[in-house]
């Protein structure tokens, strides 16, 4: 409610005095509603840039304003029970749902991690808390909501060990045993960054020796899985779309790696690969990938690689190379490592910059004969799930997490 009291005031505020109108495609539902809480984000984000620009705050110190405003004491209600626990060092939320109609019946679990492209959020916000709850009650689940430490103080591979370090400690027999869940029905799941970070430590888990204990399932929603190519149909379509501009999908990915500032004008230009980066540019060749109906007036060409440490590139530091790493980008493995991969739930939305990226996973896990649904919203916009509160809330939310629940509890 507060941070709707303040998204009303700001956007009306920002509304009148410049942002009157931004063009927000027909096929969205809600326009006008989509456009107000959007010129909240963009007044936000002239904010930060004029913040960095001054000295006073760095860019995404101010962004992070988002997550304080949204921000909840998680408490126990009378369906779910919530605790904070330590897991490994790293802080997570356990929602356990109160009614259980056989004591000794096991249960199922979800590993949770929310999003802000590693650099923004928290499984504190009141959208996340909802959610988790909601999950929690419907599949009469164990959820495990991770409080991951975020980038630009935290940069890869800190966020991505954090949840790895949750994962392994939780799917342990003993640790399972302890809050009644069945070893056998373990998903993990996340949306846009969690999603990036879901994909990467299912691949990482399938890796690991000696593992008995492994997913059963992955939700991936509107997630991020490459950094190889910002500039696939879906980046060119939505650059200024709301919620996450291209521009800002680059300064997460930037960020996520290094606060030096080359990378993010090297990204911006697509012209961040280097030759070892490019011999995995065919994983995420989008002519090969994307269906014929995405490809639409966009013709193929490949990033350009810088050979040799020129311009740009001879500023970039050690870290700025990691965005190659599949740790990171989860598209750029070859099919050996994709096929024993748990089944998977991909939601994209066709106003996204993302779209491609979950597009292009679908495609390479079924050809790799992993079982794949995959839902696609027509009308969907990046970060839709996460408006599901007064008066940021839209239909198409509730109807994304209807659908995100029912697959789980059909499948785990
Ligand atoms: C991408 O795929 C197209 C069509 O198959 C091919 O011509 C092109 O060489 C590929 N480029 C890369 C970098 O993989
Ligand atoms: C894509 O390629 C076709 C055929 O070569 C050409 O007619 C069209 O103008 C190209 N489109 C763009 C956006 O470059």
């Amino acid at each position: 409610m507060r941070l709707g009291s303040i998204i009303l005031t700001v956007a009306l505020c920002s509304f009148t005095a410049y942002y009157i109108y931004e063009p927000i495609p027909e096929e969205i539902d809600e326009r006008w509603k989509l456009m107000l809480t959007n010129s909240f984000f963009r007044s936000l984000s002239h904010l930060a840039d004029f913040s960095e620009l001054l000295g006073l705050k760095d860019y995404m110190g101010v962004m992070y304003f988002i997550t304080l405003a949204e921000k909840v004491v998680p408490v126990s209600d009378e369906h779910v029970e919530v605790i904070e626990e330590k897991f490994d060092g790293v802080e997570v939320l356990l929602y356990q749902p109160k009614h259980r109609s056989d004591d000794t019946e096991l249960r199922r679990a979800v590993i949770y991690l929310h999003g802000g492209g590693w650099c923004l959020g928290s499984s504190r916000m009141g959208p996340y808390d909802l959610l988790a709850r909601n999950m929690a009650t419907e599949l009469g689940a164990v959820v495990l909501s991770v409080e991951y430490r975020l980038a630009p103080p935290h940069h890869f591979p800190i966020p991505y060990e954090d949840v790895y370090h949750v994962v392994k400690h939780f799917l342990q027999k003993q640790v399972l045993a302890q809050y009644s869940v069945d070893p056998g029905r373990i998903a993990v799941a996340g949306d846009s960054a969690g999603g990036n970070l879901a994909a990467a430590v299912s691949q990482q888990l399938q890796k690991e020796p000696g593992q008995q204990i492994k997913f059963k399932a992955q939700a991936l929603l509107y997630p991020v899985l490459q950094a190889l190519d910002l500039y696939t149909p879906s980046y060119q379509q939505n650059q200024d779309m709301p919620i996450l501009p291209r521009t800002l999908m680059v300064r997460f990915w930037s960020e996520y790696f290094t606060s030096n500032k080359a990378l993010f004008r090297a990204m911006m230009a697509n012209t961040h690969n280097n030759p070892e980066s490019s011999s995995l540019l065919k994983f995420v060749n989008w002519s090969n990938f994307l269906p014929e109906t995405y490809h639409r007036k966009y013709n193929y060409s490949a990033p350009a690689v810088l050979q040799g440490l020129g311009g740009e590139a001879a500023e970039m530091d050690g870290p700025s190379r990691s965005f190659a790493d599949p740790r990171a980008s989860p598209l750029l493995v070859p099919d050996s490592a994709l096929r024993s991969l748990p089944k998977a739930y991909i939601l994209t939305c066709e106003y996204d910059v993302l779209r491609d990226d979950g597009i292009m996973y679908a495609t390479r896990l079924r050809a790799a004969g992993v079982e794949v649904t995959h839902e696609h919203y027509d009308a969907g916009f990046h970060g839709a799930l996460m408006f599901t509160v007064w008066p940021t809330d839209f239909l198409i939310a509730h109807h994304m997490t209807d659908n995100y629940i029912k697959w789980l509890k059909e499948n785990l």
